[in-house]
């Protein structure tokens, strides 16, 4: 029987840290699909086409991953007409808990079939979050050790993009 996941996040941008997750997702599923979906609190950087196309790249070699856009509505709805009976989350740290804890219950509120299954990332990646690396890249930083080299690419590209725009 297919065991199919979604792996649900705003992805802006896409980490090492949520590849970490996805591979141990893999190590349970037969199948994660990769929803880049809408976080009413959060203004991204990356459109939905740049993060479709970043999360394309960096799992373009793993062939039970396949990536997918929520542009509105539920993910419970979604994870439904999907025939998903999983969400994956990872968690760093206690405080990502208690929106988590909450999300998934109203997840399960929604969609009663489906449980959401928590991951810890490598211990290495605890304190990778894409809003500090997004901060750090525009700032200058080197985050090269925290993602894939093609999103490093396109955040350069934003960074010269958001100079030429002063
Ligand atoms: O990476 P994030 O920002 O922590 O991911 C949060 C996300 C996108 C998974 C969450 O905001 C979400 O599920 N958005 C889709 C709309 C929805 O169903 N909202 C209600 C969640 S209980």
């Amino acid at each position: 029987m297919t065991q199919k996941a979604i792996y649900p996040g705003t992805y802006d941008p896409f980490t090492n840290g949520h590849l970490d997750v996805l591979e141990r997702a893999l190590n349970i599923f037969s199948e994660v699909v990769v929803v880049i979906a809408e976080n009413s609190q959060k203004k991204t950087l990356f459109s939905f086409e740049e993060r479709f196309t970043m999360i394309s790249k960096v799992v373009q070699d793993y062939s039970s991953v396949s990536v997918e856009v929520l542009h509105d509505g539920l993910l419970a709805d979604y994870a439904r007409q999907q025939g998903a009976r999983a969400i994956v989350r990872g968690v760093r740290q206690v405080k990502d808990f208690e929106y988590e804890f909450q999300m998934s219950l109203l997840n399960r509120h929604l969609y009663p079939e489906v449980t959401t299954v928590f991951l810890m990332p490598n211990v290495k990646y605890t304190y990778v979050a894409s809003s500090i690396i997004r901060e750090v890249a525009m700032l200058g930083g080197d985050v090269s050790k925290f993602v894939h080299p093609y999103v490093l690419d396109m955040l350069h590209r934003k960074l010269d993009e958001s100079k030429h725009k002063k």
